[in-house]
């Protein structure tokens, strides 16, 4: 009798909670451009990520601005920043080491949101040292990166709709273009898909890279908002909100095992966002360079 009477008890205390997440937090996230954002348009949409790169909080009346002060100033979103800046880092030193060689830096970046790292690396693109192809499956994304280089004047960014997991369309707007990347990213995008999905696509980017081409991407070890994300939130497409977490021996043994070289793998501070990176070799080993060094 006691157990039923508990279970019944847990059970209102379930229903409880998730009509105060409904009722009164879902409500209140509303009254934030960034709450706005990720309960109604999609948490996942680059536009979304645009205002917590722009740190600036928005809202309706002084609630609106102080919840989404609160959204901003929130572990996740400062790793977010964090992730942005460190991406930023590591294309700086590919553009440099490639000025070395007097090669041009060709960056396409899969999921792009409204490519705020890239848009951010203004006087590289202006001095035509870098070009950078954007793909997003959102057009509200594109249409926003679109204007945002037209509004500062950033030239040599392109962006296009495009669902990244069709690669051969990639292959085919590249053929089209005559343009091949020599650095590929993909940041927030690995942790809505699973293990098997990502391996996939880490193999076809693999494929698609020339040798000596560089893949950054990010991956998640843990996010602290969980919970508010699972009750509160929801996905462009209606579908729930899966996060997959990574650890970094994972990340490295996969890209180890798909060829990459030169792994890093970049913690932050909070061990939530890491930043990755691989290297396709300059020079494939093929089975007869194997068995030659076996002869000698
Ligand atoms: C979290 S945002 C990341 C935006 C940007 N890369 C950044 O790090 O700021 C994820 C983006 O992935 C895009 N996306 C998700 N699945 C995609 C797919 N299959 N093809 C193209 N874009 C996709 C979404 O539209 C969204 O803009």
């Amino acid at each position: 009798m006691t157990l039923r009477i508990r279970g019944l008890a847990k059970r209102a205390l379930v229903v409880a909670e998730d009509l105060y997440y409904k009722k009164v937090i879902k409500n209140l996230l509303k009254t934030s451009k960034l709450g706005r954002g990720v309960v109604l348009t999609g948490a996942e949409s680059g536009v979304n990520f645009e205002h917590i790169y722009n740190n600036k909080p928005e809202g309706s009346f002084l609630i609106g601005r102080y919840v989404d002060k609160a959204l901003l100033s929130l572990k996740t979103a400062q790793a977010t920043r964090g992730r942005k800046e460190t991406i930023k880092k590591m294309l700086n030193n590919e553009i440099q080491n490639n000025r070395l060689f007097n090669r041009k830096t060709k960056i396409l970046d899969l999921a792009s949101g409204t490519a705020r790292y890239l848009r951010e690396l203004s006087e590289e693109h202006l001095t035509g040292a870098v070009e950078s192809t954007c793909i997003d499956k959102d057009s509200a994304c594109i249409k926003l990166g679109r204007d945002l280089v037209k509004r500062d004047g950033i030239p040599n960014i392109r962006f296009f709709r495009g669902n990244i997991f069709h690669l051969n369309h990639l292959r085919k707007l590249a053929y089209s273009l005559e343009w091949k990347p020599n650095v590929i990213i993909a940041s927030g995008l690995f942790m809505y898909f699973n293990d098997d999905r990502v391996e996939e696509m880490l193999r076809e980017i693999y494929d698609f890279l020339p040798p000596g081409g560089l893949l950054i991407f990010s991956s998640y070890e843990r996010v602290g908002i969980r919970k508010l994300m699972r009750k509160t939130m929801t996905t462009s497409t209606g579908e729930p909100w899966i996060l997959y977490y990574r650890k970094p021996e994972h990340v490295r043994h996969v890209l180890h095992k798909i060829g990459f070289e030169q792994i890093f793998v970049i913690r932050d501070q909070w061990e939530m966002s890491n930043i990755c990176l691989g290297r396709k070799p300059e020079r494939i080993c093929c089975i007869d360079d194997n068995q030659k060094m076996g002869q000698q």
